[in-house]
């Protein structure tokens, strides 16, 4: 009895350790929305059940190792131990109630995480190879970055055209797949103004670790100026434009193929290749001139440049400003 009580002490007091220890790993990034909270409660749970589990069997390990070793000059052999139900039932039946205790919790936090307000701001994601883009329907305005005003839930409403991806912000916790074919929900509410990234969570092709965007929490003030600034920005009628193409090759994940400064990539560099000539796989030689670059991009698989291998780039559904945009671009890259 004197041996289970030390040992009892023993777990007691490594469980409390090991447990202090993973939290000043800080494994938990920062906590940006309240379905972060939820998910954390659940987490530092499972971090007390990790941290009892290792104690309960490492303690009685090596206490056995210690204590009860062999002396010098013991030639015996150990006691023949047949079984014991009781203790056979403590370790089946606590298992089973911790179990079930953890599935209701982690229920009601899945609840949680869902709970809607019907005042949410809606916000529709499209996830594509390999990057977001967001569109407000009730502001009319669409962006390559994620701006949500802090302490309002948003309602991200996913959408893919091609394959599966995830939408994943850590310090929101939530994550939810993004399927071509269906509509998929998710709904956050920002607690912390800052600047976060989004990424994708589910490998979606050669660009899959490119495929991330800004998402910027900010105040309603600055929400509402940067709604304001972006409906202006969208009835102006500019032509052109190669510093946004630039933006939207930094954005888009264009710059993960395709380099701008002569370097061999996935796919042709841009340097000089406005007007040059380009020689295709068929044999034929064209000119890269607006007409071309434009169906190479909204058509990858039209032509194919000598070297390179079809299929690689997906059509990126741009709209034909964005085109213009990115051909004015590689024109100033001459
Ligand atoms: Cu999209 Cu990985």
């Amino acid at each position: 009895m004197r041996h289970v009580v030390i040992v009892a002490l023993f777990v007691l007091t490594m469980t409390f350790l090991v447990y202090t220890g993973l939290n000043a790993l800080n494994p938990l990034p920062t906590q940006a929305a309240t379905q972060a909270v939820v998910v954390d409660r659940m987490f530092h749970l499972e971090f007390i059940a990790i941290a009892f589990l290792f104690s309960l069997i490492t303690v009685p390990l090596v206490y056995s190792l210690i204590v009860f070793r062999r002396r010098p000059g013991d030639t015996g052999v150990g006691r023949h131990i047949e079984g014991n139900i009781k203790l056979e039932l403590l370790w089946t039946i606590i298992p089973l109630i911790t179990v079930i205790a953890f599935s209701y919790m982690g229920a009601q936090a899945l609840g949680d995480t869902l709970r809607v307000d019907p005042q949410a701001l809606q916000v529709k994601v499209t996830g594509f190879q390999w990057a977001w883009r967001f569109e407000y329907p009730d502001y009319g305005i669409t962006s390559n970055a994620l701006y949500l005003p802090v302490n309002r839930q948003v309602l991200l409403r996913l959408e893919s055209p091609d394959v599966i991806h995830s939408f994943w912000v850590p310090e929101f916790r939530v994550k939810q797949d993004v399927v071509p074919g269906r509509e998929t929900q998710l709904r956050i509410t920002p607690t912390t103004i800052g600047e976060y990234t989004v990424r994708c969570a589910e490998l979606c092709g050669v660009s899959h670790a490119y495929m991330r965007s800004p998402v910027v929490v900010v105040s309603q003030e600055d929400f509402d100026a940067w709604v304001a600034e972006k409906q202006e920005e969208s009835t102006e009628a500019t032509g052109p434009d190669a510093g946004r193409g630039q933006k939207l090759y930094e954005t888009l994940g264009c710059k993960a193929c395709h380099s701008v400064d002569g370097s061999e990539g996935v796919g042709p560099t841009w340097k000089g290749l406005f007007g040059s000539e380009v020689e295709l796989d068929d044999g034929s030689v064209v000119v890269a001139d607006e007409a071309f670059l434009a169906e190479s991009i909204r058509e990858p698989g039209a032509a194919i440049v000598a070297g390179f291998a079809e299929g690689t780039m997906p059509s990126y559904a741009l709209e034909e400003s964005q085109i213009a945009d990115l051909i004015a671009f590689i024109e100033s890259l001459k």
